[in-house]
């Protein structure tokens, strides 16, 4: 191992290579850029239409209009990835999430209107039926369970509409089993061959979706966990037993979820498999950075790169992160 080259103190002084902004950048093992983050976007209804979520603070959910704006200056930044997540208007959700199927819903009217506007601008889509249902669960409730089939039946609809809106990457975030071959068919039956899935292949049940699951409007419908279908925390080598699983039925990327919490299982996938990797600091986890950053207690901007730099460390190709643009901004001062 290399570890034993070194000799002991005094020839050898770690301190050496830490003496200077230079020789450290000379040193440095792991580097962020701007072309490492994913930008996660809410969109609402209506035009010029902006409101706060309130427990993430500085994120707002946006018309698509406004979209349009926030990811002009995104790419001017050096952002050039965006996952679209859209607050459905209450009156459209029903037990099967049938609005997710609306070729006019507005996840697909937003791509159009993006992929126009920024025709570079790479768009994640993310599939799952939580924005749709009535319940706020991922898919079909019967008998108090979620249904894997059935649900997988709609989710390969649901990424056919989506990518024929132009959607680039299809990411499904719903943890059914078999979803990922069963979508990759179904895009390629319908000539949608080039359309990546990145596969949200471990995801936990975690508490940290809290504030997005406000931002969405699914919260307050839900009235059960998602222990069922989402990953028990507990567990390790079932994660790498799921990202297995996926890469076999055709995941381009692989994702772990949420992030900070989860840094050792990104690290176990990144030694067990050669795969894009990529994992999402979610929702609670920027809820609580930014409500250390609102008290004074963490330095903002030390804070934010620090917090990103860990996920490069731990063995990710790219992080969603609602952080995106100000640490792009960042990091080019
Ligand atoms: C939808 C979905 C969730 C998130 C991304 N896609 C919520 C959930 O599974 O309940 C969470 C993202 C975040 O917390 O930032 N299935």
């Amino acid at each position: 191992m290399a570890l034993s080259y070194s000799p002991s103190f005094p020839l050898s002084r770690p301190r050496r290579t830490r003496q200077n902004p230079s020789i450290r950048a000379m040193v440095s093992e792991n580097h962020l850029s701007p072309k490492d983050l994913i930008w996660p976007i809410f969109i609402t209804e209506g035009k010029a239409e902006k409101t706060a979520v309130p427990s993430m603070p500085g994120v707002n959910r946006l018309s698509i209009d406004l979209a349009v704006a926030a990811a002009k200056e995104a790419i001017s930044l050096g952002v050039s990835t965006i996952a679209l997540f859209p607050a459905t208007p209450a009156h459209l959700l029903d037990e099967k999430g049938s609005e997710s199927l609306n070729p006019d819903n507005l996840v697909c009217q937003a791509t159009r209107a993006l992929k126009d506007a920024c025709p570079d601008l790479t768009l994640i889509g993310d599939v799952a039926l939580d924005p749709y249902t009535s319940h706020g669960h991922d898919g079909i409730v019967r008998d108090g369970y979620i249904q894997n089939d059935e649900t997988v039946e709609i989710l390969i609809k649901q990424s056919i509409n989506q990518a024929k809106a132009g959607m680039d990457i299809i990411a499904p975030s719903d943890m059914m089993d078999g979803r990922i071959g069963a979508i990759r068919k179904g895009l390629d039956e319908a000539g949608l061959e080039l359309t990546c899935i990145m596969s949200y292949a471990a995801k936990y049940a975690s508490a940290f979706y809290g504030p997005f699951r406000q931002a969405v409007g699914a919260g307050n419908r839900l009235c059960s966990g998602k222990e069922t279908y989402q990953m028990d925390s507990a567990n390790s080598d079932e994660a790498l037993r799921e990202v297995g699983f996926d890469l076999q039925e055709g995941a381009d990327m692989i994702m772990v979820k949420p992030g900070m919490p989860y840094l050792d299982i990104i690290r176990r996938v990144r030694d067990n498999f050669n795969v894009p990797l990529f994992a999402y600091q979610v929702s609670g986890e920027y809820a609580m950075l930014a409500a250390a950053f609102e008290n004074g207690w963490l330095n903002r901007e030390k804070s934010i790169l620090e917090s990103l730099l860990a996920f490069k460390r731990a063995g990710c190709n790219g992080i969603l992160t609602y952080f995106a643009p100000e640490a792009a901004r960042l990091l080019q001062k």
